[in-house]
């Protein structure tokens, strides 16, 4: 059978390089890049236009590919906050183009959405909840989310919040976790921030496993556990073997100096589970396969891009 081939954009970033160098007899890859040039290890990469429909239609008549997976975004909660245009141009304008244009040609399309949605009034919402976005980074999320789903009712929402392995330019979560420590340096996290962070192997593998289904509309990706900041960054100390005492728990209700957020980011991921009739998202297991991932050399190969 034919390879099938992904095109990823925003492929410089966190997650599309993440997952782009997962093992994957199936298909085969290109990395969409804007201004960031970067190579990698054998993967094609190209620097892509998003700007227009004509544009990014394009840019699928050279490369041609099966699905498009969506990870160009502003995803810093700072910058979207400090320039609102510039977030929404990113975040709705960008994603719409990208999704007009798989539409025109008939290719499969999946837009990384966030769990950024909601107020963090509630825990572990499930994807029926109506949001209600506090910053304009959720604020533009949800509109690019809610304008692709009308572009067509087949493609494929993904709420999620991620992590693995970051190059030099862009730290992952668990990255500054590691890094600081390892360097002997005191990290502070929060104890009153909470999330459900899925290991970017396991999303990724889980996202083409709906994709091969025919799945359609908003599944939320995440892990099976709502825990916090500090749980998380102890559980990950814990199997690195790194000196805990440089953990400092901190309070997120007292940082008044960052950008209004959901203090509680969980989502339920009951849908999913029930779809592919099978767990998704155990942290233990995610830390685990993160550990390997840096004993087998995977988070080598992007800290030197
Ligand atoms: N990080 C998380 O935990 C998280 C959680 C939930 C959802 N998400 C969503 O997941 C997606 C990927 O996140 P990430 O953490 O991988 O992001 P990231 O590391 O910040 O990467 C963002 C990517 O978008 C590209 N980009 C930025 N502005 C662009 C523009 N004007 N035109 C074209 N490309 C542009 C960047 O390329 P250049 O650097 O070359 O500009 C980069 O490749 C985003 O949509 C984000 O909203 C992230």
């Amino acid at each position: 059978m034919a390879k099938k081939k992904i095109l990823f954009t925003g492929g410089s970033g966190l997650l599309a390089l993440n997952w782009a160098l997962l093992p994957a007899d199936a298909y085969d890859v290109v990395l969409g890049l804007h201004k960031k040039n970067i190579s990698v290890n054998n993967l094609v990469t190209m620097i892509i236009d998003m700007e227009t429909i004509t544009g990014f239609s394009a840019v699928l008549e050279n490369i041609k590919p099966d699905i498009v997976i969506h990870c160009a975004g502003l995803a810093n909660v700072e910058a979207c906050e400090a320039d609102p245009s510039m977030a929404y141009h990113v975040n709705v304008e960008l994603s719409v183009n990208v999704a007009g244009a798989c539409k025109m040609h008939g290719i499969h399309f999946v837009y990384i959405s966030t769990d950024h949605l909601f107020s963090g009034k509630k825990a572990l919402v499930s994807e029926d909840e109506i949001p209600s976005p506090v910053n304009e980074y959720g604020k533009t999320k949800l509109e690019a989310e809610k304008k692709i789903l009308e572009i067509s009712d087949r493609f494929l929402s993904i709420r999620t919040n991620f992590y693995g392995w970051g190059p030099a330019y862009r730290q992952s979560f668990s990255d500054m976790i590691i890094t600081n420590i390892r360097n002997k340096k005191p990290v502070s996290l929060f104890e009153d921030f909470y999330y459900t962070p899925i290991l970017i192997e396991e999303l990724g593998y889980t996202v083409m496993e709906l994709v091969s289904k025919h799945a359609n509309g908003i599944f939320n990706v995440t892990g099976n556990e709502r825990i916090s900041k500090s749980v998380f960054g102890n559980r990950v100390a814990d199997r690195f073997g790194l000196d805990k005492s440089l953990i400092r728990i901190s309070k997120f209700s007292e940082r008044k100096d960052l950008v209004k957020r959901p203090a509680d980011l969980s989502l339920s991921n009951k849908k999913v589970c029930t779809f592919l009739n099978r767990e998704v998202g155990n942290i233990d297991a995610n830390i685990e396969k993160l550990f390997l991932q840096e004993k087998t050399g995977f988070s080598n190969i992007i800290q030197n891009v």
